[in-house]
């Protein structure tokens, strides 16, 4: 086993200017990391009684707690089974998960291969017995969260949840309701501690699947419940990062106080500055964008994941996952694929693993995590209010998936996913804001916006195809499906054929149709990144302000564990119906469909391209 100082094989390095003190600090050795994390402790929790930072603890427990698993015979072995996802998009079995098995949890960590191990346990759940859940009582006051931006110009609100978090930080680290246990939540539904209480031989996985969003919701319910218990106030309520409307863009100001228990000091000094929006797109190099710039081209992203590439539940929601399925990969749904920028934009851009935000197993130690996940929780029922086939699914496995969490009085409590689909029943309420991306439906470049003009001039479809042509590129630019699977390495351009074309408006109400980019394989620990723009010119691609945008792919690293192969496939799912009608495509038999691959720390290969029908 690793010794404490190996656990991090490289010290991190730092352009941090802005907080001098940790500059010093990060830039000494990592056996500093101790001292670092003591003193950030000791500005937020007063009363911390010399006690040192428990996630520096756990790191030397870790050692200890790996020992004893490989004398219980719990070691990775148990990931055997899962090797990889062949198709997450199919379900295995028809039953559902019935949470993590409390007798079984491991070390988890940010990347297999790597000695740095860490206990994200839970305090004492082997033999524990679980009580239902049960809903608030409706007499209980209505929990309001508001928009973060806004919420800081309340001072007395800004006071209370300063008090709460402190009181949460100081909590005793074994207390299933501290601040620590908390965010090591996150890190052990994610970062390969749990095992399916059914199925032992799989871990449990709560991204990248239709979990998502239930999950992240009953997470986000225990803790306000415990900040709320903590402070006696039972109105209390998280605010929200209105990242989706332009005055809530950037890091709200409660947020920025060194001084405050809001604050975390590992997050990417270049992101906090007040007219800095968060950035949807970003490319993890440009830091100068125009604020007009980003904030139209979120817009038209949120849109897209919204409205127009989020007309069905799977392609919103993700595949499904029943128990006996292995954890699934990928970039989940358009609700997931939404939050995931955020992550990575606001974690240490100088952190090995992008702590804190920006890798799954320490996301949860930075207050704003839980203040994202309200607006990803909020645009869950806003999604289901824009019409059509937006509703929640209805499958018996989804509705009775159940997960473990201790509430408010630490109880260990069994909580199903149809205990949270109506945010009314939870006492939960966001307060109402302007949609902006409800409008922003891209336009299509000016070379496609001509050529369905000039077509429109002879009349019907067939006649313009005729007369027009699509819009192809030099066929020697084009790569022939037999080059897959290729490593992405380079901007690649590929004819995809559509099964049907010139679809009535009937057809498309009963079936979307889907550009699917299968076989994605890569590292599950590294960044991997690419767009994919649609009969648009691959030397200048679009952004997503333009209709040709189909979407991107985004890993965030986090564990897909299997033995030490941390390899995974997975897809990415594009509902196109409506680009094709922008980009006046319905009635071409094929698409030109071209892949940018994008910033990433290794590499990604593609599998191929082809269309599908989802109703
Ligand atoms: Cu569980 Cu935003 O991640």
């Amino acid at each position: 086993m690793a010794s404490l100082t190996s656990l991090i094989s490289s010290p991190p390095s730092s352009t941090n200017n802005i907080f001098p003190k940790r500059t010093s600090q990060l830039s000494a050795p990592i056996g500093r990391l101790q001292t670092l994390r003591k003193s950030q402790l000791a500005v937020t929790c007063k009363s911390s009684n010399g006690r040192s930072d428990p996630f520096d603890e756990v790191l030397a427990a870790a050692a200890a707690a790996s020992r004893r698993d490989v004398l219980l015979g719990l070691g990775a072995g148990l990931y055997g089974a899962g090797a990889f996802v062949t198709d997450p998009f199919s379900a295995a079995f028809a039953r559902p998960i019935d949470g993590p098995s409390q007798d079984v949890c491991k070390l988890a960590t940010p990347s297999p291969g790597n000695p740095l191990q860490i206990e994200c346990c839970p305090p004492a759940m082997a033999g524990r017995e679980s009580k239902p859940f049960q809903f608030p009582s409706p007499s209980e006051p209505k929990r309001i969260r508001r928009p973060a931006h806004l919420a800081s110009q309340d001072k007395e609100y800004v006071e209370k949840y300063k008090l709460a978090m402190k009181r949460m930080k100081c909590l005793p680290p074994e207390d299933p309701r501290s601040f620590f246990q908390q965010a090591k939540v996150h890190c052990a539904y994610c970062n390969g501690s749990y095992v399916q209480s059914s199925h032992t031989n799989l871990g449990l996985q709560i991204h990248f699947s239709w979990l998502f969003l239930p999950f992240h919701r009953m997470y986000l319910h225990f803790y306000e419940r415990i900040l709320g218990s903590l402070i006696q106030d039972p109105t209390f309520a998280l605010p929200f990062w209105n990242w989706d409307h332009e005055d809530g863009m950037a890091i709200a100001e409660m947020f920025k106080d060194p001084e405050s228990p809001l604050f975390d000091g590992l997050r990417n000094v270049h992101h906090l500055p007040s007219n800095k929006p968060l950035d949807l797109r970003w490319d993890r190099v440009t830091e100068d964008k125009p604020f007009e710039r980003i904030r139209d081209d979120n817009y038209a992203r949120v849109y897209e994941l919204m409205v127009s590439g989020a007309q069905r539940r799977l392609e919103f929601f993700g595949p499904k996952y029943r128990a006996g399925d292995p954890p699934p990969a990928g970039g989940g749904g358009t609700s997931e694929r939404l939050h995931n920028m955020a992550h990575l934009w606001t974690g240490g851009h100088n952190q090995q693993f992008g702590e804190d935000m920006g890798n799954f197993y320490s996301a949860g130690r930075d207050p704003i995590f839980y203040v994202h996940h309200c607006n990803v929780d909020r645009l869950w029922n806003v999604w289901k209010t824009i019409g059509g086939f937006r509703f929640d699914f209805d499958d018996y496995d989804y509705l009775n998936t159940s997960f473990l969490f201790y509430d408010e009085n630490s109880d260990l409590i069994k909580i199903k996913v149809k205990d949270v689909l109506d945010p009314q029943a939870l006492g939960l309420e966001y307060e109402d804001r302007p949609i902006p991306w409800r409008n922003s439906r891209p336009v299509p470049t000016a070379a496609n916006a001509a050529r369905t003009a000039t077509a429109a001039a002879f009349g019907g479809p067939a006649e313009a195809q005729a007369a027009v042509g699509p819009r192809y590129v030099d066929p020697s630019k084009i790569t022939s499906p037999s080059a897959f699977p290729l490593v992405l390495e380079k901007v690649t351009t590929v004819m995809v054929p559509r099964p049907k074309k010139g679809r009535t408006a009937k057809e498309k109400s009963a079936a979307s149709e889907i550009l699917v980019v299968e076989g994605i394989e890569l590292e599950g620990d590294k960044v991997v990144q690419f767009e994919v723009v649609i009969n648009d010119d691959p030397d200048n691609p679009s952004g997503p302000s333009n209709s040709e945008f189909a979407g991107s792919f985004l890993n965030i690293p986090h564990v897909h564990g299997n033995n030490g192969h941390n390899k995974f496939v997975t897809g990415l799912r594009m509902d196109i119906t409506e680009l094709l009608e922008d980009i006046g495509a319905e009635n071409d038999d094929q698409i030109q469909v071209t892949l940018v691959p994008k910033k990433s720390d290794g590499p990604v290969t593609i599998g191929g391209l082809k269309i599908e029908y989802s109703s």
